[in-house]
């Protein structure tokens, strides 16, 4: 039993912060709502809902064009959700935060714009055996149109990345290391300052797939001297549709054009047309407004807690719920790398992924099951699924104990 008053986050209000997410005052078939899938997208708390209805409500126009007050007012909200998530990331420079949709968008970016251009035919990306979809096809499509080779690092069988034989796939033709910083699947955290220092040695640049991340420990995208962060808002108690791409500034002014359309030129005739300076080139077209300015509440909202905090209290849920978990008979934690954050896979061997999170449903838990888009790693496991829970600021022992019980009742039905 896990006393929350006595561990380290004892300043951590877990209550407080419960309030502040009404959804989780929600019943589900008759049950308080355990929501553990965080990991798909985490749920909002107020102060980013009525950010987003402030803007509908009294502070809407659109950016950069108006020459009126409220557009004024907008546009400085807007790019001050920007300055936010400069600091976020310790960022050194403003124009190297691109608003994206989402973390997806901020790697095909990268892949168009950066890959396209800077590989060509036999060049070399190494992504990972632990990869989401995401970080996979932008780099397939590329390689069949610049007949380039992927190469892939794998894992153990704890769910670590094979460290050792990464450092023999570095080649003097490897442009380019794509790595999750955290494993969506397996929880698992990657060593990448180091992965970053090894591929810079050997001439690659690294996009870090931070998407699981952002949300459980603190990014200083200076100190790990990645050249390119990427990372969704939804997952980090913003909106959705709202995604970063940190690039370094070098890199992103090299860079061409993304998209074209308004906003992102500087002059534009019918014969050519020059484009704007950073951050503007890689933003074309009206932007996702409200939706930024809510991902800079969200920001504030987890500054205001602090990370170190919530990483001590998802910590100790973690070890809680491991240990519940490692008591049921014939559950097996999909998973056990030393250093990883509050997601937990897992399998029955009575039950497929998909029954168990339907009966976990009618007793109020939601978890995701099946391969998490990510298909290659579930062939490195031998798994066609898995159960997966994962857990955010706000959950408590409460939810991770009515898991384990429905874990239970799984158990009765199928075993
Ligand atoms: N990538 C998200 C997940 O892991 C959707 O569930």
């Amino acid at each position: 039993m896990i006393n929350f008053a006595d561990h380290p986050s004892n300043t951590f209000d877990i209550e407080k912060i419960r309030s502040d997410f009404p959804i989780l005052a929600t019943e589900v078939h008759g049950q308080p709502f355990a929501f553990l899938d965080s990991a798909a997208s985490a749920q909002k708390p107020r102060q980013v809902i009525d950010a987003i209805s402030a803007v509908y409500d009294s502070g809407y126009a659109n950016v950069h064009r108006g020459a009126y007050q409220l557009s004024e007012v907008v546009t400085d909200n807007y790019e001050g959700a920007r300055d936010k998530v400069q600091e976020f990331l310790n960022a050194e420079h403003r124009g190297e935060i691109i608003f994206t949709r989402n973390a997806t968008e901020a790697i095909n970016l990268v892949a168009a714009s950066y890959a396209r251009n800077k590989l060509n035919c036999g060049d070399e990306i190494i992504i990972t055996e632990m990869d989401h979809h995401s970080n996979i096809v932008p780099w397939q499509l590329l390689k069949a149109e610049k007949d380039l080779v992927l190469k892939v690092v794998p894992i153990t069988d704890a769910g670590e990345l094979r460290m050792d034989i990464f450092e023999k796939l570095l080649t003097s033709r490897t442009k380019l290391v794509s790595v999750p910083h955290i494993s969506n699947v397996l929880g698992t955290v990657l060593p990448v300052k180091r992965i970053i220092e090894l591929a810079h040695s050997s001439g690659a640049a690294v996009l870090v797939d931070g998407c699981q991340a952002v949300m459980h420990e603190s990014v200083d995208v200076r100190d790990l001297d990645c050249d390119f962060y990427a990372f969704s808002g939804h997952k980090l108690y913003g909106p959705s549709g709202i995604g970063v791409l940190y690039g370094k500034k070098e890199l992103l002014d090299a860079m061409p054009p993304y998209m074209g359309g308004g906003d992102m030129i500087n002059t534009v005739t019918f014969e050519e047309s020059t484009w704007a300076e950073l951050p503007g080139k890689f933003e074309a077209g009206t932007p996702a407004i409200a939706q930024a300015i809510g991902l800079g509440a969200a920001i504030d909202y987890i500054n205001d807690i602090g990370l170190a905090s919530i990483a001590k209290h998802e910590h100790a849920l973690l070890e809680y719920t491991t240990s519940r978990l490692s008591a049921i008979e014939g559950l097996k934690i999909i998973g056990t790398a030393s250093n990883k954050v509050s997601v937990i896979s897992m399998t029955l061997d009575c039950a497929h992924p998909h029954d168990m999170a339907t009966i976990l449903d009618r007793s109020g838990v939601a978890i995701r099951a099946g391969h998490h888009c990510a298909q290659p790693l579930m062939d490195r496991l031998g798994l066609p699924a898995t159960a997966r829970a994962s857990f955010g600021l706000y959950n408590n022992q409460d939810d991770a104990d009515q898991l384990c019980q429905a874990l239970e009742t799984v158990q009765e039905i199928f075993g």
